[in-house]
């Protein structure tokens, strides 16, 4: 390798070590109260519930291995687990896997986490049947490398299941906003048009009206769009 070459990932490394240390640091900043709402909790019966019946309609039960791409307290890998898949989660802040791990003892199953960088992760392509992700494409310096990225980690048959919504509009000024392009959400209009390239079907589920799943009633737009039949697959 030439000096230049090597200098040039070295760099790509630095920012990517940095990026994910800005990461780590606004996300660990929110565990401890992070499952205090109820969809990320899953602690009312009720909300659980509408969850795991939800998954149960967006993966097939011929499933197996699933990615869920930052994982945060990891109540979706959990419940995921308890329905007897093998699930992988992925984040950047320790202190959200910190939570994640010990919700999957609590309930006696079996989840792998693993601290790493859920946007490009070390993980073998073509070796996902479900790659999830929810709610955090909006947080991602670059969603569409991504969503490609991720869409090279399912099996032929393999399915992306991305839990969206737009939330704020950041130009209005919102304190919330960490400065990503996707910042306050994306619609299901422009997350699909991301999609379309690298999916020959993509679902769109509005989410907005059920209110068992968020235990609340909300007004923003909530999704989830179920991509198949990837077109960027590795031959496996
Ligand atoms: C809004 S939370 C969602 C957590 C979880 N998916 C859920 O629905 O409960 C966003 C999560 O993504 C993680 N995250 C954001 N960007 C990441 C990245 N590039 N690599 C790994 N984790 C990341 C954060 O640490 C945080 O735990």
């Amino acid at each position: 390798m030439g000096r230049l070459s090597a200098l040039v990932i070295l760099a790509a490394t630095i920012d990517r070590v940095d990026r994910l240390r800005g990461i780590e640091g606004y996300w660990s900043s929110q565990a401890s109260t992070f499952d205090e709402e109820p969809d990320h909790g899953l602690t009312d019966p009720d909300v659980r519930l509408a969850w795991a019946a939800r998954l149960g309609e967006w993966i097939p039960p011929e499933a197996i291995r699933v990615a869920d791409l930052g994982c945060g307290t990891g109540s979706l890998s959990v419940l995921l687990a308890e329905a007897g898949l093998e699930v992988i989660g992925v984040d950047a802040s320790p202190a959200m896997l910190e939570r994640a791990r010990a919700k999957a003892q609590t309930l006696g199953v079996t989840v792998e986490f693993a601290l790493g960088d859920a946007a490009d992760p070390d993980l073998a392509d073509g070796l996902f049947d479900v790659v999830l992700s929810r709610h955090v494409v909006w947080t991602l310096a670059d969603p569409i490398a991504a969503l490609v990225r991720w869409a090279r980690l399912l099996t032929q048959d393999g399915r992306l299941v991305l839990v969206e919504g737009r939330w704020f509009d950041p130009s209005r000024g919102s304190a919330e906003g960490i400065g990503m392009p996707w910042d306050g959400g994306v619609s299901a209009e422009d997350l699909m048009t991301a999609l379309h390239p690298l999916f020959e079907r993509i679902d769109h589920h509005p989410l907005s009206d059920d209110t068992a799943l968020w235990g609340k009633t909300v007004t923003d737009e909530r999704y989830a769009v179920v991509a198949t039949e990837p077109t960027t697959t590795q031959a496996t």
